[in-house]
């Protein structure tokens, strides 16, 4: 069948469509042989032969989902250039080559996806998929009525501004707060620009869902297969 390269790479689980966009646009690709840099190539994936720093790239059979409890400490990256841990260190006994689905902060922790899945992974990275991200944060003092309101128009961040999120305190522990954050889009460090905006910076951050999928008592660290009802609900997003 003949398909677009990037998606091909995407769904032999290389990377997230548009991070093959920037593979294929470095020169890391090669078609039967020779280096393509046109992101609308098309090839048969049934007979031609796609190399990726060198290696053959193949369709995996099989598409694995896993939720990770990611510790903070982690890099969310395949490999960092620091030598840092990753989270791919987590999930060591994964042997089918998962991507992380979008990111978390190096001190943040919490719910991560991973999937070989690539056009799973596109879809739910993608902008315009507004999925809700739900967060757990201690913010140094407590925001008032106004702070709250301001969340909800959306705030003016250094990329912009945000789309309209969500922030509820659960608990008040004097010098901190215990805060429930949703936001729907994924920009860089986008809850920790949110909280410094309104002058009550996150001390700590942790993901709990991501839409309907919650993090659970996963224990940190850990990581488990997602269930059946739940593939199926990310793929219906
Ligand atoms: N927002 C942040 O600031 N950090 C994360 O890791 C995720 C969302």
């Amino acid at each position: 069948m003949e398909v677009r390269l990037q998606k091909f790479l995407a769904e032999a689980g290389i990377a997230s469509r548009r991070k093959a966009e920037e593979l294929i646009l470095a020169g890391k690709v090669k078609v039967n042989g020779v280096t393509v840099t046109e992101l609308g190539t098309k090839i048969d994936d049934k007979k031609d032969e796609v190399l990726y720093n060198g290696k053959r790239v193949t369709l995996s059979e099989k598409h694995v989902y896993i939720m990770l409890n990611k510790p903070s400490g982690f890099v969310t990256t395949v490999k960092d250039q620091f030598n840092r841990p990753t989270v791919m260190d987590l999930i060591k006994g994964v042997k089918e080559r998962v991507v992380p689905v979008g990111r978390l902060d190096y001190d943040t922790s919490g719910l991560l996806l991973l999937t070989n899945d690539g056009e799973l992974t596109y879809k739910l990275t993608h902008p315009s998929k507004k999925v809700e991200k739900t967060y757990i944060a201690k913010l140094f003092g407590r925001p008032d009525d106004k702070n709250i309101q301001e969340f909800r128009r959306g705030i003016m961040i250094d990329t912009g501004m945000t789309q309209p999120a969500k922030l509820e305190i659960l608990e008040d522990l004097g010098k901190y707060c215990v805060c429930k954050i949703t936001i729907t889009e994924g920009k860089n460090r986008q809850v920790r620009k949110m909280c410094d905006a309104i002058k009550h910076p996150v001390a700590t951050l942790q993901r709990v869902g991501t839409g309907e999928i919650e993090l659970g008592d996963l224990k940190k660290g850990a990581y488990r297969y997602l269930t059946e009802k739940e593939i199926k609900y990310l793929k219906s997003l």
